[in-house]
């Protein structure tokens, strides 16, 4: 578990699916991460289930974002992305937004990310009209690198992606930028 300063990032529980339904009717939290569209319970149970499969797998580290009252108000996590990289993802249910949760959430998984041997960077891609996204990004100490002309499809369309990275220590050292 990681303690920020508004949320903690811990464990999925299968109590949490309120905020699993809830994203799931957001019009592009489906389109983007393995959350099913107007998800039942039991599909909210499987996304569940899927996050702690991530873990056991290898594949990454996948966190409920809870409140101070531990309510889960979205997902984040950390996943492999390469030989010494590594790529977040986020999301908060539509009702939770600008109260700083994502913001901190961010904050709170790069410090501790930066930290993990044998990571060099952590690397996260967002287009560039999801404002809300890349200003948290910024405010998490991560740089713009580029812009990925139609890097992925969505919704069946070729889309543009900013790309933003952090250097952990290990990549600042071997980039130069100390
Ligand atoms: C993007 C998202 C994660 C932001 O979550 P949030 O908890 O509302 O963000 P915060 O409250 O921490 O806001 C952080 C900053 O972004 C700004 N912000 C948030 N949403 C914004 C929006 N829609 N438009 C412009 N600025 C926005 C806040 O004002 C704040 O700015 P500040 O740091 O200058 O004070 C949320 O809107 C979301 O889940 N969207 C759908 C899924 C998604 O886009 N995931 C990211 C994919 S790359």
């Amino acid at each position: 578990m990681l303690t920020g300063e508004r949320v903690r990032l811990r464990e999925w529980r299968e109590s949490d699916i309120a905020i699993v339904q809830e994203a799931a009717s957001d019009p592009l939290i489906p389109l983007i991460t393995t959350v099913p569209r107007l998800a039942g319970e039991a599909a909210a149970r499987a996304f569940v289930r899927r996050q702690h499969d991530r873990l056991r797998s290898g594949e990454g580290y996948a966190f409920a974002i809870a409140d101070h009252d531990d309510r889960a108000v979205g997902h984040i996590g950390l996943f492999r992305a390469g030989d010494a990289r590594a790529s977040v993802g986020y999301w908060i249910g539509p009702s939770q937004r600008r109260l700083g949760y994502a913001g901190d959430a961010l904050a709170t998984l790069t410090r501790w990310a930066v930290t993990r041997e044998g990571i060099d960077r952590v690397e996260l891609y967002v287009e560039p009209g999801n404002e809300g996204s890349w200003r948290v990004a910024e405010r998490a100490g991560y740089e713009r690198e580029g812009l990925l002309r139609a890097w992925k499809r969505i919704d069946g369309r070729p889309r543009d992606m900013y790309i933003y990275a952090r250097l952990t220590e290990s990549g600042r050292l071997s980039s130069g930028r100390v």
